[in-house]
């Protein structure tokens, strides 16, 4: 921008900030879908502590039929039990496991915190055998602490 136009870049700004936060959550899924190698399906869940489930948010990639998963059950459930971050890099070794399909070699789930309580959950599932890293935990964690506040 060369002259600065105060209205129409206030204007912008608001625009931001207006965003609903579920359009933010789907960018922030494509984002890291499209420029992360390893993460070929990225999907918020969302806890409902009345149900005591997990709903599915927005998320980048194929449609997946587990859209309800009961606190405990998979390794989204077993992250909302624990408050922690769960890495998985060989699916095939994990009893407590829901599959997507078996293109599906691993999966990570961070748990988002408010208040230091789970109120989501941001799952990445691979094709990719052992794809991830500490690098990978502390990365998303980040992101779910930069997120937690639209949950
Ligand atoms: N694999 C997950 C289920 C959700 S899908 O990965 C989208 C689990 O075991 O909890």
């Amino acid at each position: 921008m060369t002259t600065t136009n105060f209205n129409e870049s206030a204007k912008k700004i608001a625009d931001l900030v207006a965003q609903h936060p579920e359009d933010l959550l789907l960018q922030v899924c494509q984002f890291l879908k499209q420029n992360v190698y390893h993460y070929d399906w990225v999907g918020f869940y969302i806890l409902d502590p009345e149900k005591n489930e997990l709903v599915l948010g927005p998320f980048a990639g194929k449609p997946t039929p587990h859209t309800h998963i009961a606190v405990g059950k998979g390794i989204c459930g077993q992250v909302a039990k624990s408050g922690k971050p769960m890495v998985v890099q060989d699916v095939t070794q994990v009893e407590n496991y829901i599959s997507c399909g078996l293109e599906v070699l691993s999966e990570i789930v961070v748990p988002v915190l408010k208040d230091g309580k789970l109120v989501a959950e941001l799952d990445i599932d691979s094709h990719s055998p052992a794809p991830f890293t500490s690098e990978d935990t502390e990365f998303l964690t980040k992101i779910c602490d930069l997120l937690a506040f639209c949950f």
